[in-house]
């Protein structure tokens, strides 16, 4: 099979890009290496993806010529985008209109174009807000609380429209807050564990009482791999979660035992677009696919973990990657293992 793993040098596309070539795909990586965060990380992502099958292709999903880069392809997984709820308002929303809403549909008329492909999209548990009930499922009223929640329920909607309209095998997975090894920066583990290890202060966004269904990376791959093949109808949305239900206050108590350390915490105001709970029904994935979460909260945590002290001091990452964006096409670089 070969697939395109769009987002490839972020957190989850790189984990999922690893898993398709360990099982023998032919894996095209597409991503811009957006500063959001330090992209030194995303090279050092990169670095873990040396071997045969493995393309990268530097571009931007909102104004690279995208004509053949879907060719050949059986799958698109759609990563890329430009995530976390909080840095969502003001004047980065046009950042994230244009890498959440503009590059799915320029993506979707490139699929069109090849036809016979899938695609599945990295939707988010933020679409649905504070949510109508819990476990939610997905036929619950979407409403979500962020200008990233807004977006990712657009770029769904498109998914679904063009299944609609055109018949595009499209599927989207409600992703429920990733944790584990190379968590993108911004988000709530990996600042606390790198916090504990360095004692510093910990920031706790409200009263620490919010909940979250957190789900180890493993298991948002298992589920990706699972919906990249196997009977679907078009259109259709999954949420994948770990299935439990965890309060920030919970994660720190566990995060000093596993850890065996003292993390100091300082609880600050409620950050705009967080939502107070999410919990989810997959119901519909473990009927569809047989998935089901595997990685409990204390053995992802001890995983996780396990990867900040191995990041500790870590020089930047040596791999080489295409220097320019590639308008008007797109040069192709493969990472190699020098
Ligand atoms: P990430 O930022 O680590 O990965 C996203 C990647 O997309 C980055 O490498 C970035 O450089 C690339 N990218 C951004 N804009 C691009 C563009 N215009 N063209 C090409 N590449 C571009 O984020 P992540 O946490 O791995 O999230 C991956 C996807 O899953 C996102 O779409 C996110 O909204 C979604 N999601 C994540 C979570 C989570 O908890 N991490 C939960 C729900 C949904
Ligand atoms: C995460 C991702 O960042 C989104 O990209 C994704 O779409 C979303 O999950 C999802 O499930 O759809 P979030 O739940 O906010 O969003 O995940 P974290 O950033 O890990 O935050 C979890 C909780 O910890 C939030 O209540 C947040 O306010 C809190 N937090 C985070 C802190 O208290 N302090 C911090 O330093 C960081």
């Amino acid at each position: 099979m070969k697939a395109v793993v769009t987002g490839a040098a972020g957190f989850i596309g790189s984990h999922l890009t690893q898993r398709l070539m360990s099982d023998g795909h032919d894996v095209v990586g597409v991503d811009n290496l957006s500063d959001f965060y330090d992209p030194l990380l995303k090279e050092r992502n990169l670095s873990e993806l040396v071997g045969n099958g493995f393309t990268l292709v530097r571009a931007d999903l909102t104004r690279s010529d995208l004509s053949s880069v879907l060719d050949g392809a059986d799958v698109v997984y759609h990563l890329a985008g430009q995530p976390g709820v909080r840095a969502s308002w003001g004047e980065s929303f046009d950042d994230y209109v244009n890498a959440n809403v503009i590059a799915t549909q320029r993506l979707l008329e490139e699929a069109l174009r090849v036809r016979d492909i899938r695609i599945v999209y990295a939707s988010s548990s933020s679409v649905y807000g504070d949510a109508e009930s819990y476990p939610t499922n997905e036929s619950a009223l979407p409403r979500p609380r962020s200008p990233y929640g807004v977006t990712k329920l657009a770029a769904e909607h498109l998914c679904r429209l063009y299944a609609a309209n055109f018949g595009l095998e499209t599927v989207s997975l409600r992703f429920f807050t990733v944790y584990g090894p190379r968590q993108r920066p911004d988000m709530a583990f990996g600042r606390f564990l790198r916090a504990t290890l360095e004692d510093t202060e910990i920031v706790v966004y409200g009263s620490g009482e919010q909940v979250r269904d957190f789900t180890y990376v493993g298991d948002i791959v298992d589920a990706l791999a699972a919906v990249g093949s196997g009977a679907l109808t078009p259109g259709t949305v999954y949420n994948v979660s770990g299935g439990g239900s965890h309060s920030i206050n919970e994660v720190l108590e566990l995060i000093a035992d596993v850890t065996d350390r003292t993390p100091r915490v300082r609880y600050a105001d409620v950050a705009r677009g967080d939502v107070s709970r999410t919990s989810a029904d997959f119901t519909s994935i473990s009927t569809q696919f047989g998935w089901m979460p595997r990685i409990g909260l204390r053995e992802g945590l001890t995983r996780h973990w396990e990867w900040v002290l191995s990041q500790a001091g870590q020089p930047r990452s040596g791999v080489d990657l295409p220097s320019e964006e590639l308008p008007p096409h797109f040069r192709t670089a493969t990472s190699t293992s020098e």
